[in-house]
C-alpha cells in the first residue's frame, strides 16, 4: 500500500483590525481542532509579562504600527516548536508584511509544507473602526464580544465561562484603529496577491453576521482538508 504522509494544516486569516480574525479563528478552533496562533495575542502576553519582546513592542502596539519583523518572528517561531500545532494551525494576524510571508513559506519548506489556504475577510474601512471600537473580552476565558453586535447572554456574564471581568485593548480607541487600518493597508494587503500567486487565495465577504462569515470559512477549511 502506498504510504500517505500527512502534515499538518496551516491556514491564513488575512483582514484588517475588526475584520473578525479572532472571532473566526476560535470558531475554527472549536469546529475543526485547529490551534489558534494570534501574534496579536502573543505580543499582548509579552507586553504584559514585562520580557524584552514586550517592552520593545509596547509604544508600537499603542500607535497602531507593525512590531518589527526581527520580534514576530522570533515568537512565532517558538511557538511554531509546540508539539501542539501538529493538529494543524489557524494563523490569526500573521503573516503582516512580505518579510514576514518569505520566512513563513521558508519555515514550513523545511518539513516539506505549504500554506492549505490564505482566506481573506474582505470588509469596509469603516465597519472596521465601529467593530474594534465595540469590542470587549472576558478576561477570564478571553471570549470575545461586542457592545451591540455580540451581547453576551446574561448582562456582565461571559456566555463561555460565566466571567464576570471584561477587558478592552488600549488600542481599540478610533484614531488607533485608523493607523491600525493603514498599516494594513500600506504593508498587509499586498499579501493577497503573494497569495493568490501561489494559488492558495480564498476571499470570503465579512460583512455578513458573524454566523454567515462562520459558515463561509467552515466550507473552505472542510473543502481544503478534504
Ligand atoms: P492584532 O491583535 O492582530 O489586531 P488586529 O489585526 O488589529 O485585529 P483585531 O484583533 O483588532 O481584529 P480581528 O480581525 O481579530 O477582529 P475580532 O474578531 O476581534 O494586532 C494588534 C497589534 O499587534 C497590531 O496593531 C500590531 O502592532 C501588533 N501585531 C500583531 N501581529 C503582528 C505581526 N504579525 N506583525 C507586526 N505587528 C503585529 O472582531 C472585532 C469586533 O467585531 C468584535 O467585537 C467582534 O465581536 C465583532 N465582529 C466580528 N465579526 C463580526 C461580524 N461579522 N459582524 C459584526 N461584528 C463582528
Amino acid at each position: 500500500m502506498e504510504d500517505v504522509v500527512t502534515r499538518p494544516a496551516v491556514f491564513i486569516l488575512l483582514g484588517p483590525p475588526g475584520a473578525g480574525k479572532g472571532t473566526q479563528a476560535r470558531m475554527l478552533t472549536e469546529a475543526f481542532g485547529l490551534v489558534q496562533l494570534s501574534t496579536g495575542d502573543m505580543l499582548r502576553a509579552a507586553v504584559a509579562a514585562g520580557t524584552p519582546a514586550g517592552l520593545a513592542a509596547r509604544s508600537v502596539m499603542e500607535a497602531g504600527g507593525l512590531v518589527s519583523d526581527e520580534i514576530v518572528l522570533g515568537i512565532l517561531k517558538e511557538r511554531m516548536r509546540q508539539p501542539d500545532i501538529r493538529a494543524g494551525v489557524i494563523l490569526d494576524g500573521f503573516p503582516r508584511t512580505a518579510a514576514q510571508a518569505a520566512a513563513l513559506d521558508d519555515l514550513l519548506a523545511e518539513n516539506g509544507q505549504t500554506v492549505s489556504a490564505a482566506i481573506a475577510l474582505e470588509v469596509d474601512d469603516e465597519a472596521m473602526i465601529d467593530r474594534v471600537a465595540g469590542r470587549f473580552t472576558c478576561a477570564a476565558c478571553g471570549e470575545g464580544y461586542h457592545d451591540r453586535h455580540k451581547q453576551t447572554a446574561r448582562p456582565g456574564v461571559c456566555d463561555k465561562c460565566g466571567g464576570t471581568e471584561f477587558t478592552r485593548r488600549a488600542d481599540d480607541n478610533a484614531e488607533t484603529a485608523r493607523e491600525r487600518l493603514s498599516a494594513y493597508h500600506a504593508q498587509t494587503a499586498p499579501l493577497i496577491a503573494h497569495y493568490d500567486d501561489l494559488g492558495v487565495l480564498e476571499r470570503v465577504d465579512a460583512m455578513g453576521s458573524i454566523a454567515a462569515v462562520s459558515q463561509q470559512l467552515a466550507r473552505i477549511v472542510s473543502r481544503v482538508s478534504a
